[in-house]
């Protein structure tokens, strides 16, 4: 992938897959925009523009895996937007010399934020109080007394960048952390449990926050649920697939936990009947990294990977699959 002074100013043609903040309003730079979204059929969009597209901009829900990539043979990078990149395959990318970027760092504390405030508000019954008032309720009888964070330990799935942002919160308020991760962390204050349902049995409180992969899919099940407790909280801001959906809807109707906190959701955007006849779940659209400026910041991380490498610099934030020797660009 070598590259001249001639290649840098040669126009690029990037494949945009859904509007993203900042990225490809106009053409940037020598980087030409073409939207795959706006194609009256995409198909035949993807046989007239793929030979020549050099690099992705993929966001929304379109998954970039072996058969698009077949389609886009002259691909150097996906800049992918948002920091879990589940959405493109990445062992087929490596296989074609292609780089996948993400936006980690940029969107920790926003998600951290969601995660502990979706926490109280699923303890506290936010918006179920809310609903009180509006509906005139209140007129009649007080909100009935909530569970509380008061005395919760809570287990992070995934003390990661994000799970960190969490515990520190958590910490602040003075609540006992513990965590499950594939390795032991030799520099956390936090106790370690080697599997979820060993720290499901220590704590009263889940919080997922780890990717969504092949090996996280449904490992909250509901045998791990069971252990979690008839007073037990799950909070979900990872991915629907970490968690067995079917088993949460019967763990929540039976009260075999107390309550959850969703923001993701298994066939997104589409949310089970079953889960929003229940009024022991908050339900979030996915809006975990959802504000103008985490969202501008993250659209401006994908553009800049972009036209780092067309200029012909190693990418700002390859994902660890991506081969060390490509994304040096030496
Ligand atoms: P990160 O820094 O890479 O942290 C991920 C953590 O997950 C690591 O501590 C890792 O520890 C753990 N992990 C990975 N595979 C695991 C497995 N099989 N079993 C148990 N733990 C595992 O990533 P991040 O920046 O914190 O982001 C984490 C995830 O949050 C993203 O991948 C995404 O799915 C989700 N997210 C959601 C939203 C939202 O809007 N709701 C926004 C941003 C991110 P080990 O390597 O030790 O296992
Ligand atoms: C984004 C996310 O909303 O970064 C992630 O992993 O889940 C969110 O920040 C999402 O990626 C955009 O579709």
């Amino acid at each position: 992938m070598a590259h001249s002074e001639a290649t840098k100013r040669a126009p690029v043609d990037v494949l945009i897959t859904a509007p993203l903040p900042v990225v490809g309003a106009e053409a940037t730079g020598n980087l030409i925009f073409h939207r795959l979204w706006e194609a009256p059929d995409a198909s035949t969009f993807l046989d007239e523009v793929g030979p020549r597209i050099r690099g992705i901009a993929a966001g929304g829900r379109v998954q970039i895996d072996a058969e698009v990539l077949d389609r886009l043979p002259a691909v150097e990078i996906i800049a992918s937007f948002g920091v879990g990149y589940d959405r493109v395959d990445v062992a087929a990318a490596r296989d074609r010399g292609m780089i996948v970027t993400n936006t980690p760092d940029v969107l920790t504390e926003e998600v951290a934020d969601l995660a502990f405030g979706l926490l109280i508000a699923t303890l506290r019954q936010l918006p179920q109080a809310d609903r009180f008032v509006r509906e005139g309720h209140w007129l009649s009888r007080p909100f009935p007394l909530s569970a509380s964070l008061r005395g919760r330990t809570v287990g992070i799935l995934g003390l990661g960048r994000i799970g960190k942002a969490i515990a520190r919160r958590l910490d602040a308020s003075a609540v006992k952390v513990v965590y499950h991760g594939r390795t032991q962390q030799a520099d956390v204050p936090y106790d370690y449990y080697a599997s979820p349902l060993a720290m499901a049995h220590a704590v009263d409180t889940l919080v997922l926050v780890a990717p969504g992969t092949a090996e996280t899919d449904g490992l909250i099940n509901a045998e791990v649920l069971a252990a979690l407790g008839p007073t037990g909280v799950l909070i979900n801001v990872a991915r629907g697939s970490v968690v067995d959906e079917t088993a949460l809807v019967k763990a929540l109707q039976n009260r075999t936990i107390l309550a959850a906190g969703l923001d993701v959701f298994q066939d997104e955007p589409k949310v089970p009947a079953d889960l929003i006849a229940l009024d022991n779940v908050v339900l979030l659209p996915h809006v975990g990294s959802g504000s103008t400026y985490t969202r501008d910041a993250m659209g401006q991380l994908v553009l800049d990977n972009l036209v780092a490498w067309f200029q012909g610099q190693p990418p700002l934030t390859p994902v660890p699959e991506t081969p060390l020797e490509i994304s040096k660009r030496a």
